[in-house]
C-alpha cells in the first residue's frame, strides 16, 4: 500500500512537523550520573537526520529526589543535566528535526535490576507498588504539590531550551498512573476515589500546571496506557462512558495530544468496534492522538525483553487505519530503536534493507 499518506505534514499550534511518525519515548540508560552524553545526541540526531517527523526522548526525570530508579536514565533538573539537553536539541534542529522530552516520574516502580538506593522519599499515591504491596509511607500534601510543580517546571525548562513540544509520561505504571490506578491509589483524601474522573485529579492538576508554565501555543502531549508493567491486563476504562469520563478533563485541563500507548496498535480498545485506543480517545475528546505498538514489527515490546526476536511486518493495516481518521500520527519504538534510517527505507521501498528486532539492539545506541 503508498505510505504517501503518512507524509503529510502535521500541524497544531506552534509545532509543524514534516511527517506523521513519531519516535516512540525508549529509556535507553546511557547517560551515566543522569546527564545526557554526546553519544545520545548524536543517537537523536540520526533519527532528524532520517526523516522522523517528531523524536520523543527516552523517559527523563523531573526534579523530585526520587523521580527515576536508575542513575543511568537522564534528568531534567540541575545545570549539567539541562544543558546536556540543550547539546540534544541544538544537535536534532541542526539536522531538521523536531524532539519533545518525555518528562517521567517512576514513583514507587522499583528497578529490579539495579541496587540503587533512592535519594529521598519514594512518591506514590498510597505507599504501594502494586496492589496490596505497601513498602513506603501515602504522599503528603507537600509532596504532591511539589511533584505538580516538578512537572510544570520540567515543562518550563523544555520550553526555553528550545524543544518543540512536551510530553508527559501518564502511562504504564508510573507516578501519574499509580493516582489512575484503583490498585495503588487507596487515598481516601481528594486525590483518591471511587471513580476514575476522581483519580485523574492529580494528573489533572500536573496537565493544569503545565499548561500555565508554557503558554496556550506550545503543544503538550499526554502520554497514557491501559495496562500497567504491574498487570498487562489492567484496564482504567471498561466502557466509552469510562474513557470519556478519564480523558475528558484532561483534555479540558490542555492536553493537545493524547498519546495511547498499546502493545499492538490493531487491537479493538472496546467490543463491538474495531476502534483502537487512539481512536476511542480521539473520538471522546475531539483531541488529536498517536497510536502506538508493534508497527512495522511481527512481535510485541514485553515479548522482546524476554528474548523473542520481531521480524519487518506490512503497514498495510495501519495505514488503512490512519487514512479512515482513527489517529493522526503513529509512534515507532523498537523499529527505530534498531536502524535510524527505519523511515527513509520504509518511504523509498527499501523493505529488503529492514532489519530484524532482537534484544541484544537494546545493548547498543546506534
Ligand atoms: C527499550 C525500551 C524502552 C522504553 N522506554 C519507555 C519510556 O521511557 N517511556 C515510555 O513511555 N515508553 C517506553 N517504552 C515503550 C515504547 O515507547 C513503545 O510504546 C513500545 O516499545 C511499543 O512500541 P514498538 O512495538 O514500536 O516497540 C520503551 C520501550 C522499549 C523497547
Amino acid at each position: 500500500m503508498p505510505l504517501d499518506s503518512l507524509f503529510e505534514p502535521f500541524r497544531l499550534k506552534s509545532l509543524s512537523l514534516p511527517n506523521r511518525i513519531v519516535m516512540a519515548p525508549m529509556t535507553r540508560s546511557f547517560s551515566p550520573d543522569g546527564v545526557a552524553t554526546a553519544e545520545v545526541a548524536a543517537y537523536y540526531r540520526r533519527r532528524a537526520e532520517n526523516d522522523v517527523g517528531l523524536i520523543v526522548s527516552e523517559g527523563t526525570g523531573v526534579s523530585r529526589p526520587a523521580s527515576l530508579n536508575d542513575p543511568n536514565v537522564p534528568r531534567f533538573h540541575g545545570a549539567s543535566e539541562l544543558l546536556a539537553w540543550k547539546q540534544v536539541i541544538d544537535a536534532v534542529h541542526a539536522a531538521g528535526g523536531r524532539m519533545a522530552p518525555q518528562l517521567w516520574h517512576v514513583g514507587s516502580a522499583r528497578n529490579p535490576a539495579s541496587d540503587w538506593k533512592a535519594p529521598g522519599p519514594i512518591d506514590s499515591p498510597s505507599g504501594l507498588s502494586s496492589p496490596g504491596k505497601r513498602f513506603t509511607e501515602p504522599m503528603t500534601e507537600e509532596a504532591i504539590a511539589d511533584a505538580i510543580s516538578a512537572f510544570a517546571r520540567g515543562a518550563a525548562d523544555a520550553k526555553r531550551l528550545g524543544f518543540d513540544c512536551v510530553e508527559l509520561h501518564g502511562a504504564h505504571g508510573y507516578l501519574i498512573d499509580q493516582f489512575f490506578w484503583a490498585g495503588t491509589n487507596a487515598r481516601e483524601d481528594h486525590w483518591g476515589g471511587a471513580t476514575i474522573a476522581e483519580r485523574s485529579r492529580f494528573a489533572v492538576e500536573v496537565v493544569k500546571a503545565v499548561r500555565a508554565a508554557v503558554g496556550e501555543d506550545y503543544v503538550v502531549i499526554l502520554r497514557l496506557s491501559q495496562w500497567k508493567q504491574q498487570d498487562f491486563t489492567a484496564r482504567l476504562a471498561e466502557t466509552p462512558a469510562e474513557m470519556e469520563a478519564w480523558l475528558q478533563p484532561l483534555s479540558e485541563a490542555g492536553v493537545d495530544i493524547f498519546h495511547c500507548s498499546q502493545r499492538r496498535f490493531w487491537e479493538p480498545e472496546f467490543e463491538g468496534s474495531e476502534l483502537n485506543f487512539a481512536g476511542w480517545a480521539k473520538k471522546v475528546t475531539g483531541k488529536a492522538t498517536i497510536t502506538v505498538g508493534s508497527v512495522g514489527l511481527s512481535g510485541e515490546f514485553v515479548a522482546a525483553f524476554r528474548g523473542e526476536a520481531s521480524k519487518p511486518a506490512s503497514l498495510d493495516e495501519l495505514i488503512r487505519r490512519y487514512e479512515r481518521g482513527e489517529f493522526d500520527l503513529v509512534a515507532v519504538g523498537r523499529a527505530l530503536l534498531n536502524d535510524p534510517e527505519w523511515v527513509r527505507k520504509v518511504r523509498t521501498g527499501r523493505t529488503g534493507e529492514l532489519k530484524e528486532f532482537s534484544r541484544e539492539a537494546l545493548g547498543v545506541l546506534v
